[in-house]
């Protein structure tokens, strides 16, 4: 079974041809990030223009690539859900449109449960597993029992991980997206030049996580905690921020290997590049954890296409 999937939550235009949810047969996307990096973030009414201008040559070129007629394609795969919602409009219109006109079948994909899938593009996971989404808009922390059943035991209740290190990436003077660029400057640093407290997050699963709290700390308030042993410099700054925004996913990922005696976690979303969260993943005596190559923790409409088979094949 072949499946067209598409993806246009944020900012990537994304589309996909995809064999039986597995062998991924062409794929391309546009990014935006030269629209919105002037702003230092998304921009909703942007984002969604440029995925109308995208989306059509893109389901050609990869129809292209792979030599298939839309009309040979057993189903398209769409994301509905979670993203902007004048981007998610796009997507769903774009694919329902041409499900009809092709009299293919149409399913709708949730986003998360599409990170999590990604891995199985790469490698056979059983189920269940833990899954952790870390990402410029999603910061979740749960059991994985099948293509469509994520049990979430911990989520961020304000800003994702990938957005603080944007928003401090931006405070720094380093452009946006910075995740990436904060965790160059955190390798020539060191983490012991400031000290953040955890936040307090009262009547919360012991899962939950916050970010806000630690990005203000460091963009308003940086002075309280800093160690005067080390030089002010921006290298000590990204490597005590990121530290601290890393151990908290690594603390309850092993709370929760604990607490559910399964050993193997799962990784998505963009924040898995983090060298730092990966040396950590990778290393860790307790579990084994399975990153996806990077193209498939970004955004991709891989993903999408993906959990559609799987929800086709039922
Ligand atoms: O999944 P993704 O490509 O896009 C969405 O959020 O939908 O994730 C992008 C996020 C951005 O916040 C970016 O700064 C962050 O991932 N990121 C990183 C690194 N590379 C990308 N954060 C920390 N360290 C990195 N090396
Ligand atoms: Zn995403």
């Amino acid at each position: 079974m072949t499946i067209l999937g598409i993806e246009t939550s944020c900012d990537d235009c994304c589309v996909a041809l995809v064999k039986d949810g597995k062998h991924i047969l062409a794929e391309t996307q546009a990014s935006q990030q030269s629209i919105h990096g002037k702003f230092n973030g998304v921009v909703p009414e942007f984002a969604s223009r440029s995925h109308l201008a995208h989306i059509t040559p893109l389901v050609k070129q990869v129809l292209a690539d792979a030599g298939f007629a839309i009309k040979k394609v057993d189903g398209i795969a769409v994301t509905a859900f979670p993203g902007l919602h004048s981007s998610l409009l796009i997507g769903v219109s774009f694919a329902k449109a041409l499900a009809y006109a092709a009299s293919v079948p149409c399913v709708t994909v949730n986003h998360l449960l599409a990170h999590l899938y990604a891995a199985q593009l790469a490698y056979d996971i059983a189920y269940p597993h833990i899954g952790l989404i870390v990402s410029g808009g999603h910061t979740q922390l749960g059991v994985v029992h099948s293509y469509d059943n994520f049990e979430i035991f911990g989520s961020t209740i304000d800003d994702a991980c990938g957005e603080a290190f944007d928003k401090v990436a931006v405070h720094l003077g380093l452009g946006y997206p910075g995740g990436i660029e904060i965790d160059a400057l955190a390798r020539r640093g060191s983490w012991k030049s400031a000290r953040f407290p955890d936040s307090k997050l009262k009547h919360r699963s012991q899962y939950d996580l916050s970010y806000s709290g630690l990005k203000s700390a460091v963009i308003h308030q940086l002075r309280l905690f800093w160690n005067n042993a080390y030089p002010y410099s921006i290298v000590n700054i990204a490597a005590a921020f990121q530290k601290k925004a890393i151990d908290m996913l690594l603390t309850r990922i092993a709370t929760l290997v604990q607490e559910t005696g399964l050993h193997v976690v799962v990784g998505g979303g963009g924040v898995l590049a983090n060298s730092y969260l990966r040396h950590a993943l990778q290393n860790s005596p307790h579990y084994s954890a399975v990153i996806p190559p990077h193209a498939l923790c970004t955004d991709n409409a891989s993903m999408i296409a993906g959990v559609g088979y799987r929800y086709l094949q039922r």
